[in-house]
Formats: structure tokens, sequence, C-alpha cells
């Protein structure tokens, strides 16, 4: 068999799971020793590299321990970081400590403040602990005839996770894609002076300015103990997607997200594909017991996940661009015939999809387990040496978009294939957030675009085509100034990004008046707020941990060099030159 059919059918064979059966399900982020006990997230991996350790966590099953647990690290001088159940952000926001001050800081989980989940129906509200995952919230939600309107595309996060970093799925219309908007109270830890404790409670609701700075706050104002959210009457949602052509995309994104109330686009720039998610409410009376359980997001064999990443690897190493292009074309051929993971009832039988709000948002096969076997997990889990991917996730002001995908067509037009390796994962996803009265949020209509690829196991080795991706990334966010997802990205997306944002001071304003000492501060978690650019070591732009200025950045020994961007002349890519590699030898 050629090796080429044997990926394909490899590939293939990823994609077709037995959903929500026979999963393992992701191992805990905190994994304690003698040394003290490693924070990761749930790709086994931070953007740096490096471990993190602290010497405790604390488990408080209520609020009162919650607060009890932020006093005593008060008390003793202590930095405090929350961490989730889930710990599935990419950014390393959650860490409090480096490895020289294990012993000063402490981590605090709310894997078991989880349960908690009061519906007020008249009201059309619901007050929930935030350690409770989105899935239960969800169908505790579901159960009482109302709806949670947005909510992001991976369900295996928990309620205060998911706040804190800004997370969404995709609307413009009502009050938008991003959860933190639906957020009607708010109640947090904060320090306190020890006449009051040490820590205490307070609850922030209507139109004080600290519950808006406390919508997107990365953790760093104190702990979310309950989260209160803005519901609707039960709904159901009609879903088809449309495989098209990718012309007029530029001229079509906005009427396509003001048309329908849950649109979005994905974007495959090397096959000259879109596809066009026409995605609206209907009445619940309406037939149709579908849900979304999204093709990326179920469970694949341990074997074939493996499989594929050594295909990957091959491909790289070969610099075998066709392959991937190859690997592309059955992807997306496959996606379009399963409708991306929609299904009917048991199984995708035609357009369009209908189902229940609370099936058809947010989804997540993969993280369920039964005991009868334990060979199917989710194919990044890094037990098992699976997917290992970055996530780019920029996010501009709706007016600038247009110009952003002309960009990046022109790019792609020098040569489509240069754009193969994104397209083996989802393409450009392209969603929708509104306006936002949270400092850190989005201050106005914005357009979210995330595109995933391959990252190398050894932080030494450089990518196929990654010079275009660096591009990409760099006209993203230094040409047109979007902003990074807090919880996505490399580290040079942040870069300058506290001036991206013209409320920021009124951020810190209420960081200060909070959390005065900076207790829920960590040096992780200020290069991503301030986006300071870090040292500039060999290598460093591989990873994205600088942007390339000399060619000791990029690989010397494996010919990548410094070179500007092919389209955006401004930016500084590490390219592959084959002829280093011949004048040093
Ligand atoms: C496969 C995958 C798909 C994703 N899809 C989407 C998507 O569709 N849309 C989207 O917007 N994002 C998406 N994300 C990103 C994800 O939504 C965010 O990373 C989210 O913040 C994760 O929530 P978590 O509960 O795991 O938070 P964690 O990673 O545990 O924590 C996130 C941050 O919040 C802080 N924190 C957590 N709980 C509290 C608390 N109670 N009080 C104070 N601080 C707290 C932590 O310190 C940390 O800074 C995806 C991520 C993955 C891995
Ligand atoms: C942390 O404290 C433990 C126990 O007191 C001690 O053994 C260890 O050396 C300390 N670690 C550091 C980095 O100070
Ligand atoms: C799909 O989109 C194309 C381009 O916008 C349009 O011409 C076509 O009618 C659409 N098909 C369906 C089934 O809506
Ligand atoms: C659904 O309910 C509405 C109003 O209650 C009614 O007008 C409509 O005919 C119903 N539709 C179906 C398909 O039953």
């Amino acid at each position: 068999m050629s090796s080429q059919l044997l990926l394909i059918l490899l590939w293939v064979q990823v994609m077709i799971t037995v959903p929500g059966l026979l999963a393992m399900p992701p191992q805990s982020p905190i994994l304690c020793g003698p040394a003290g006990c490693k924070l990761s997230n749930s790709y086994g991996m931070w953007g740096d590299r490096k471990d993190c350790t602290v010497s405790n966590v604390a488990y408080p099953t209520t609020e009162e321990e919650l607060r009890s647990s932020v006093a005593s690290a008060v008390r003793n001088k202590l930095k405090v970081k929350v961490v989730s159940k889930f710990s599935h952000t990419i950014s390393k926001l959650a860490c409090p400590a480096g490895t020289d001050s294990v012993n000063k800081s402490i981590l605090i989980s709310t894997e078991k403040y989880n349960s908690g989940i009061d519906i007020d129906v008249p009201n059309l509200a619901v007050t929930v602990n935030s350690g409770v995952p989105l899935r239960s919230l969800i169908d505790k939600v579901e159960e009482a005839g109302l709806s949670l309107v947005a909510a992001p595309y991976w369900e295996g996060v928990s309620v205060g996770g998911l706040i804190c970093t800004g997370a969404h799925g995709s609307s413009w219309w009502g009050r938008g894609g991003a959860v933190h908007d639906h957020v009607i109270g708010l109640s947090l830890v904060v320090p306190a002076p020890q006449s009051d404790g040490y820590a205490k409670i307070i609850r922030l609701e209507g139109q004080d300015p600290l519950l808006d700075a406390a919508r997107v706050s990365l953790g760093t104002l104190g702990v979310i103990s309950k989260v209160k959210l803005s519901l609707e009457k039960g709904f159901k949602r009609s879903i088809t997607y449309n495989f098209t052509g990718d012309e007029g995309l530029e001229n079509m994104f906005m009427d396509h997200a003001r048309k329908y109330e849950f649109a979005d686009i994905t974007w495959y720039p090397s096959k000259h594909t879109a596809v066009y998610r026409y995605d609206f409410r209907v009445p619940l009376n309406q037939s149709g017991d579908g849900i979304y359980d999204f093709l990326g997001f179920q469970s694949n064999s341990v074997l074939v996940s493996k499989s594929v990443r050594a295909t990957e690897k091959s491909l790289e190493s070969a610099k075998n661009v066709a392959g991937k292009c190859l690997l592309a074309s059955t992807t997306i051929a496959y996606k379009k015939l399963i409708a991306n993971g929609l299904k009917n009832g048991l199984i995708f039988t035609g357009y369009p999809v209908i189902g229940l709000q609370g099936k058809m948002q947010t989804s997540g096969s993969c993280l369920y387990t039964s005991s009868a076997r334990i060979d199917q997990t989710c194919a990044w889990d890094p037990r098992i040496d699976g997917l290992f991917f970055y996530e780019s996730t920029a996010i501009f002001p709706a007016q600038k978009f247009g110009d952003f995908i002309r960009d990046v067509k022109k790019l792609r037009d020098l040569n489509p294939q240069n754009f193969c390796g994104v397209d083996i994962y989802n393409g450009l996803l392209i969603r929708f957030i509104k306006g936002s009265k949270a400092p850190l949020g989005q201050t106005e209509d914005s357009v979210v675009v995330d595109f995933n690829y391959y990252r190398a196991n050894e932080a030494s080795t450089p990518r196929l085509n990654q010079d275009v991706w660096e591009e990409v990334e760099q006209m993203a966010f230094f040409k047109y100034g979007a902003r990074p997802h807090w919880a996505k990205n490399r580290k040079v997306a942040f870069i300058g990004v506290a001036q991206k944002y013209p409320n920021f001071a009124a951020f810190l304003k209420a960081k200060s008046q909070l959390d005065p000492q900076n207790v829920f501060s960590s040096e992780w978690s200020d290069e991503f707020l301030l986006g300071k650019e870090g040292e500039k070591g060999d290598g460093c732009a591989l990873e994205g941990l600088c942007i390339c200025s000399e060619d000791r950045h990029c690989s010397l020994s494996k010919g990548y060099l410094c070179r500007q961007g092919l389209m955006y002349k401004e930016a500084r890519v590490c390219r592959f030159t084959p002829s280093s590699l011949i004048r040093n030898t």
C-alpha cells in the first residue's frame, strides 16, 4: 500500500469514532510528588515549556472554605492562583510560581467546588458556583425549560475559568457571543485587612464598574466564587453547513453574521473553500432531536491518534507539502460528508439539523468515560503522544477584517499549498462577538479568527511553512492590531496588548482597588496581561516566544533564517533557506 493511501486511511479512521463511549477521561492537570505539585494545561505543555510547581493545592468545597483558603494565603503572604478541574487554557495564566518560588504561592482548585446551580425561572437567571462544569450547567438549565444563549464550542471548561478568559461562541445578536456579556452578577473572594479576617466575599451586580472589570479578569482580581447568568426561554436551533467557494468572503462575512443569529464561517484557504454555517433559532415545537458532536472533540482510538501524529511528523521532516495537501483534502471531504459532526439522531442524515440549544452549541464527547475500555481519548491527550499543535486566535474590529482576508488571500495566491498545514486542522474558523462593557473584553463588534497548526515535540524543530504562518500571525496582531484571545496564542501575540485596550486603565484601577498587594498576580500572568516581549534566546522565534531579528532566533543549523514577510514586509519570520545550509557545509 502506498504511504499516501495509508495516510488517508489513518486520517479518516481517526475521524470515525464512537461518541461518548469507551473514552479515557483527561488526566488531572495537577500531579503531586515529593517535589511538590506540578500544574500543566490539558495539552500537558505550556508555551514556554517550563514547569509550574507549587507546594500546596487547596480543594475548597464551599464558598466559606474558598474564603478561608484565600485568607490563609494572604496571612502568610503567598501568591494565589485558581485552576479548574480542566485547565484548558493554553496560556500559562493559572501558574502562581516558578521553580524558585514553590513555597511562596498556593493553588486553589475549583474541582470540588463543582455543584450548586440555582435557577430562578421567573427571572430567567441562574446562579452557579465557579467550579461547575459548563455541561452540567447547560443540562440543568435545559431541564428547567430555559437556555443559556452563549457558550464556547468546547464544553470542557468550568464556569469561572471560561468567564475569566473571555470565552465565546459566535453571535452579533442580543447580548452577543461572549459568555461574560451574559453575566448579571458575580461574587469574588478578595484579600482584606487582618481586621476583616484577611479575605472577604464581595457581591457585584447592576452597573457597578467593578462588575464590568471582573467580567474578564484572567483571574487577577480575586477568586470568582459565584456567577449569575441571564437565560432565555428554551429554544431549538436549525443548522445547515454550506460548503462553497471562498469568492467574496471578504464582502460577505458581515451580512452573514447579521442574517443568522449563530453564524460562523470556516475558511480553508488552500482549497478556496468557505463553509457558511446557517444557524438560527426555531420554536421548541419544531421537530428535530439533533445534536452537534463536533468531530474534532470526539474521542479517537489511541493507536490511531498516535499513527496520525507519527505521519504528520514524517511529512514534516520530509518537507512533504503534497502529503499535507492530500491530508487536508481528505479531511475536508470527510467533514463535508458527516457535516462536521452534526447528527440528526444517531448519525447525520441531511440538512437542516434541528435540535435543542443545549445540544447544538457546545460539545466535547471525548471528555467522558466508560469503565469498559480505556483506549479512546481526546486526540491531544498528552499521555499518548497524539496531536500537538498551536492555536492562534486573533480578534479584529469588524471593520478591519475584510482587509485582513484580502491580505491572506494574496498571500495564499502566491502558493496555495502553503496553507495546507492549517487546513488539516480547522482552516480559519471565523466567529463573531459583540461589543462589551468589560475593559478586557471587545470594545466594539468584532470578528474572531482561530487557526491551529502543527507544533513540534522539540522546541528546536522548525515547522514546514512556518514562515507563512508567522506572517499571518504578525499581520493579524501588528498590521491590523488584532487582540489575542486571552486563553490561546503564542507569546508573541501578546506584545503590546495593553495598548490595544482603550479602557485598560479602568481594569488596573479595579485591580488596585480589589487586590492592592497583587496577591492574584504572578510573573506568568503579568507576561500576558502586560504583554512585554521577553529575552530573545536562540531559536525563540520557532515557538513564538519572540519575533526574530537575527538568524539565531530561528535555526541556523536547520537552514531557517530570519527573513521579511512575503506580502507584509514588516513581518520578520523564520524561512527555510536551503542555500544557507550549503554555505555552512
Ligand atoms: C479544545 C479547546 C477548545 C476551546 N474552544 C474554545 C471556544 O470555542 N471558544 C473560546 O472562547 N475558548 C475556547 N477554548 C479556550 C477555553 O474556553 C478557555 O481556555 C477557558 O478559560 C478554559 O476554562 P477552564 O475552566 O479550563 O479554565 P482554567 O484553564 O482552569 O483557568 C483559566 C483562567 O481562569 C482563572 N480561573 C479559573 N477559575 C477561576 C475562578 N473561579 N476564579 C478566579 N480565576 C479563575 C485561572 O487562574 C486562569 O487564569 C478552548 C480550549 C480548548 C483546549
Ligand atoms: C520548600 O519548602 C520545603 C519544606 O520546608 C523545603 O524542603 C524546600 O527546600 C523548599 N523549596 C524551596 C525552593 O525553597
Ligand atoms: C451556498 O453559498 C453559495 C455562495 O454564497 C450560494 O450561491 C448558494 O446558493 C448557497 N447554497 C445553499 C444551499 O444555500
Ligand atoms: C408551534 O406552535 C405555534 C404557536 O404556539 C403554532 O402556531 C405552530 O403551528 C406550532 N407548529 C408546529 C409545527 O406544531
